[in-house]
């Protein structure tokens, strides 16, 4: 049976302590699915089809990745993927909270889709979509955490270029 991971996330935009934990994945999935939330209600930077080219051109050169978007609750698109777990990357004891309480409630909602998570590297650690659009937005230098093509969309989304 193939282990299939599902590695959600808004990607607004995609950093490289992302691309970290999928790699950090693979090596224990034989697939992993790099699943966009969509959520119409909500109010992104990149919208979903700038979004989707990011991670597609910043993860061009892994092997047993695969792209796709979805709204709405993750264990049925889990379900829906034949995916038996939710890869999620943890960083500083700041994220615990929130990504506990995901995992528990996803497990409530669907007890056959387990939570795995990942330590990202140290390097990663205080990279975030949301820090890293803070200091941009300001014309802040965040090359080094996204590859050179997110820095560049984020310098055109900020009007720097
Ligand atoms: O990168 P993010 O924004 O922290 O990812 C959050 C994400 C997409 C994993 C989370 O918001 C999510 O799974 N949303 C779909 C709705 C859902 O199933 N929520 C969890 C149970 S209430």
């Amino acid at each position: 049976m193939q282990r299939v991971a599902i590695y959600p996330g808004s990607f607004d935009p995609v950093t490289n302590g992302h691309i970290d934990i999928i790699e950090r994945g693979l090596k224990i999935f034989d697939k992993i699915i790099v699943a966009i939330l969509h959520n119409p209600g909500k109010e992104y930077l990149f919208n979903i089809e700038e979004r989707m080219d990011m991670l597609e051109k910043s993860t061009k050169k892994l092997e047993n990745i695969e792209l796709d978007a979805f709204n709405g609750l993750l264990v049925d698109f889990a379900d829906q993927r034949k995916a038996q777990a939710i890869l999620r990357g943890m960083r500083a004891v700041s994220d615990f909270e929130y990504e506990f309480q995901m995992a528990l409630m996803n497990r409530r909602l669907n007890r056959e889709v387990q939570t795995v998570f990942l330590m990202t590297g140290l390097r990663w650690i205080f990279t975030s979509s949301s820090i890293i659009k803070e200091a941009a937005r300001f014309g802040g230098d965040v090359s080094g955490m996204v590859s050179s093509l997110v820095n560049r969309k984020l310098k055109e989304k900020f009007g720097f270029v």
